[in-house]
């Protein structure tokens, strides 16, 4: 069946309609490009200190033609391999087999399903290893008509159990073997980790009553990891994985009461979910364990490096539909973290630690325990304003519902529409520039800009924006503890052919839209992948710019150039390289995915086949890995 993912929801109905004096700005979009950022290279705090070339191209590649065929397409001298598929082993154990109905205890020995970000950690720990490290990947969710052989329906509890192993995140031992990486089994680092997880929560709500549950009475040790969509990573070598559109796994059940604020403005089904767990699983039943609702939508940290560690939900970053949680440096080493919110109509959060790093590992496990926590107002003079969300500041109190920190971290979006955060076109995924400290958001698309999601402002320029835009700042002081900020807009995405000038966009360079991962990887190429959504896909507004894709930019001249298109279906998801930038790792997720609605399975294979071939019929979600043919720096 096809699942909604509810990342289109709207659950902010507040009326702090964000800086509605921007329209009477009357704004030109030439100041809205030029915007503040100036061309000068800053030093950067915590990163090298090379400032960028001004001149020739970064990007030397030829373009490759959009697509709709049903494979990875690559510039010539590129070639790609899949590192770890759908079913595969992560350290030991059967592989995946289209013509068995293998259950919960396999899926959580393999590679999960549906790949999202990634990110690759060397080994051994410390070193710069490009041929040998851990590899963790997100699975964000799970296709249920795939999943289960004759679909979802009847639904029992073993296929309940199944499909919540397939969730949550796979971690694999990768090696470099001549010109091929290959799983290492078995590994002590192979680790799958489920919607079963045993996890533990830091920071001011853990054990607050909003965390107990009948099972976990005192609040502290929550099970699980759901809808691991983008990540983070710290600089003592940790994973932070996501969790996004959370709600979508919770059901009212038959005999629930009406919903709280906190329930309704975190999208909780107002009555059965479409994947049913909540009928063979009363975890999932909100009403009755309306709490474990609560215990998703956090940051989750994760030691690759040891495969016995627990899990921390670190609720002091806030609990959002997390896309990812983007880590850098302050000047004086306090730990910085950039999430956006991905719903239509949210906010980009930041939190600020309260301690600094000092090269501790063992002392860093305590560094997102404590901190601040702040949501961005962008103003249309290009400055912007971090908005501290703490418990007793900015009109956050009891008389508002806000009576402790635990209050304002659990309901982080209902803090952010009391201070007058600025509502944006779906924050996806955030990137550092670690050269000149800019730092860049997707802002995907909405389709209620300019209706009722708001007023077209400044920093979210049209009405009606299928094709989404990319939004960068400069912390001020390049101090990214800083409470204030300048930014502008690095590109409205869009088709050059379309009849409708608002659609267009500015791209110097190839069409896209939708764009959502992004990594600026050490040469300061900017990598934008899209999610462009399978019934918009090569119809409508979308009708030239083909299978989603992965294109590479260069943040001064604003250059983008396509790298990869991907098999029909899919969304390219998830980005990230070797320390020599010659490997780079790119997920390539739900290939074959119907237009929602379409509950027929073998409508996939009809779609796509990819990575395996019409041999099997199947698509699977799979992470592949990027290298130029004569071994260079991929993208150069
Ligand atoms: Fe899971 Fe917002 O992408
Ligand atoms: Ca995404
Ligand atoms: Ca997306």
């Amino acid at each position: 069946m096809e699942l909604e993912l509810e990342d289109d929801a709207v659950c902010n109905p507040s009326d702090n309609e964000e800086l509605r004096s921007v329209v009477e700005v009357s704004l030109t979009r030439r100041q809205i490009l030029q915007g503040a950022l100036g061309a000068a290279a800053v030093a950067f705090i915590g990163g090298p200190k090379t400032v960028l070339a001004q001149s020739a191209s970064r990007l030397g590649f030829t373009s490759v033609p959009s697509s709709q065929e049903d494979q990875v397409l690559l510039p010539d001298g590129y070639t790609h391999q899949v590192v770890t598929d759908w079913g595969d082993p992560v350290s030991g154990g059967p592989r995946w087999d289209p013509s068995s109905a293998s259950g919960a205890d396999e899926q959580a020995a393999q590679m999960g399903m549906h790949a999202d970000g990634l990110r690759f950690f060397s080994l051994p720990q410390g070193s710069d290893s490009s041929s040998r490290g851990i590899l963790c990947v997100n699975n964000e969710y799970t296709d249920e008509g795939l999943l289960h052989q004759g679909g979802l329906q009847p639904i029992t509890a073993d296929k309940v159990r199944k499909s919540q192993a397939a969730h949550g995140v796979t971690i694999v031992e990768i090696s470099l073997n001549g010109d091929r990486w290959e799983v290492v089994r078995p590994s002590s680092f192979g680790r799958r980790l489920t919607a079963y997880t045993p996890m533990r929560f830091a920071g001011p709500a853990a054990g607050h009553p909003l965390l107990q549950t009948s099972t976990d009475p005192a609040g502290l040790n929550p099970r699980g990891t759901l809808n691991n969509c983008a990540m983070g990573a710290t600089p003592w070598g940790t994973y932070l994985t996501c969790e996004e559109n959370f709600n979508q796994y919770f059901g009212r059940g038959p005999a629930s009461a009406a919903q709280t604020a906190g329930q309704r403005r975190y999208g909780l089904p107002s009555a059965a979910s479409a994947r049913g767990w909540e009928t063979q699983d009363g975890r999932f039943d909100a009403a009755r364990e309306p709490n474990e609702f609560n215990r998703f939508g956090w940051v989750v940290e994760i030691d690759p490096y040891d495969p016995n560690s627990t899990p921390v939900k670190h609720t002091a970053l806030g609990r959002i539909a997390h896309e990812g949680a983007t880590v850098t440096l302050a000047r004086d080493g306090r730990v910085v973290v950039y999430m956006g919110d991905d719903s239509q109509n949210e906010y980009v959060y930041k939190f600020v630690s309260r301690d600094a790093y000092t090269g501790n590992r063992a002392a860093a496990f305590s560094l997102l325990d404590a901190g601040t926590l702040y949501v961005a107002r962008f103003a249309s003079d290009g400055s912007g304003q971090w908005v501290e969300l703490t418990q007793g500041v900015n009109g956050l109190d009891a008389a508002s519902g806000f009576a402790s920190q635990a209050d304002v971290v659990t309901f982080a979006r209902l803090a952010a529409d009391r201070v007058g955060a600025t509502k944006m076109d779906r924050p996806e995924w955030i990137t550092v520039h670690p050269q000149t400290g800019e730092i860049y958001v997707t802002l995907t698309n909405n389709t209620t800009r300019g209706s009722t999601g708001g007023a077209v402002d400044a920093a979210n320029p049209r009405a009606n924006n299928v094709f989404g835009h990319i939004v960068r700042w400069n912390e001020a002081g390049s101090d990214a503890a800083a409470a204030t900020f300048r930014w502008n807009v690095f590109v409205l995405a869009g088709d050059p052919r379309s009849a409708e000038a608002a659609k267009r966009g500015n791209i110097k360079g190839d069409a896209f839209g939708s764009p959502d991962g992004l990594w600026i990887d050490g040469r300061g190429v900017l990598w934008i992948q899209t999610d462009i959504s399978t019934s918009a896909i090569n119809a409508g507004d979308y009708a030239n710019i083909g299978n989603n894709m992965m294109l590479a930019a260069d943040p001064v001249s604003g250059e983008i150039k396509r790298f990869l298109t991907g098999p029909r279906g899919c969304e390219i998801t998830g980005v990230h390289g070797t320390p020599d930038g010659r490997n780079l790792f790119v997920s390539v997720q739900h290939p074959g995915e119907p237009a929602s609605g379409d509950n027929n399975p073998s409508n996939r294979g009809a779609i796509s086949t990819w990575p395996d071939g019409p041999g099997i019929g199947v698509p699977r979600s799979a992470t592949i890995v990027i290298r130029r043919t004569d071994g260079g720096i991929v993208g150069s």
